[in-house]
């Protein structure tokens, strides 16, 4: 029988690790099954009992349950302990590990197939909620000359800047790390802008400046397939930005499970080519 794998969530026919994983396995000649479960609310646990009793090996997991995938693991990554939330879990005997590849994704995208390196650039992270918490650390280790996060709640901000020293005393020496609320922001100006809050849920906007986009610079939204968001049409609107949306950090995601699953590192390009979508601005 072919291994097993498949992607957790509720609802769960709008995820497109089928369609990733499956187009890895091709290329890279894996044989391997690879499903959607639609999670019952409330009964995660009972669920992925199931799947592992079956012979399941792996599993992403996405809303609502990425929680609930935490406490079920017996080891946490540290990106995903920091995130709070697990998007890749493997079962090995009783052991059930947890990762986070989001940051990790979204670091490759940006150095790799952005051609970004982070490396003495400003970068400015906005939002400190699980987005964010989740790539804090894999942007830190880029050794960006300026990391801050900018917060509607400033607290939770000053907690990342914390992390940073706590978890990686090295990388917060050399780099300028800050955590502040919007008002403090004013006059700042980044090379690299990140936006990880979820205000575009409800088409809403952070109190941003266009101006703290340098010309020249990099706007990206982590959310992916929404065309052009009030994020990015602020940075469109500062002019001379470059615009990106979240489809490569999603991809790159993906191929960081499928390398931890399956111990082969699958091309990415051709994938992230087929599933991107214009960055238009949506219709009315
Ligand atoms: P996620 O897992 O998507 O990051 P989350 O952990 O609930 O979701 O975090 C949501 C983030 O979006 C937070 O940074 C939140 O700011 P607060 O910490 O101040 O709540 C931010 N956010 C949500 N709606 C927002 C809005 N309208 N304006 C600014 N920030 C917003």
């Amino acid at each position: 029988m072919a291994d097993r794998y498949a992607v957790i969530g509720n609802p769960i026919e709008q995820s497109k690790s089928p369609l990733i994983h499956a187009e890895f396995a091709r290329a890279c000649g894996q044989t391997l099954v690879y499903e959607r479960i639609l999670g019952p609310l409330g009964g995660f646990a009972a669920c992925v009992d199931a799947f592992r009793s079956e012979g399941g090996l792996g599993l992403n997991v996405t809303a609502p349950f990425k929680l609930d995938a935490c406490a079920y693991c017996t080891e946490l990554s540290l990106d995903a302990r920091l995130a709070g939330a697990v998007n890749a879990m493997k079962f090995e005997g009783r052991q059930i590990l947890g990762q986070n590849f989001d940051g990790l994704g979204l670091v490759r995208d940006l150095e790799v197939n952005l051609a970004t390196p982070l490396a003495g650039r400003r970068v400015l992270v906005v939002g400190a909620g699980g987005a964010a918490r989740g790539a804090w650390l894999p942007l830190l280790s880029c050794r960006p000359a300026e990391l801050v996060v900018v917060n509607r709640t400033p607290a939770k901000a000053h907690e990342l800047v914390e992390l940073a020293h706590q978890h990686a005393p090295d990388s917060a020496r050399t780099c300028r790390v800050q955590g502040m609320g919007f008002e403090e922001l004013r006059g700042r100006v980044f090379d690299v802008v990140l936006h990880a809050t979820s205000a575009g849920l409800s088409d809403q906007l952070p109190a941003l400046d266009a101006t703290v986009f340098a010309p020249g610079g990099l706007a990206y939204d982590l959310t992916y397939g929404k065309g052009l968001t009030p994020f990015l049409r602020l940075a469109q609107h500062r002019g001379q930005v470059r615009l990106v949306d979240g489809v490569g950090m999603l991809v790159e995601q993906a191929a960081e499970a499928f390398t931890w699953w399956r111990g082969v590192r699958p091309d990415t390009a051709s994938v992230i080519a087929q599933l991107q979508v214009p960055l238009l601005a949506p219709h009315p």
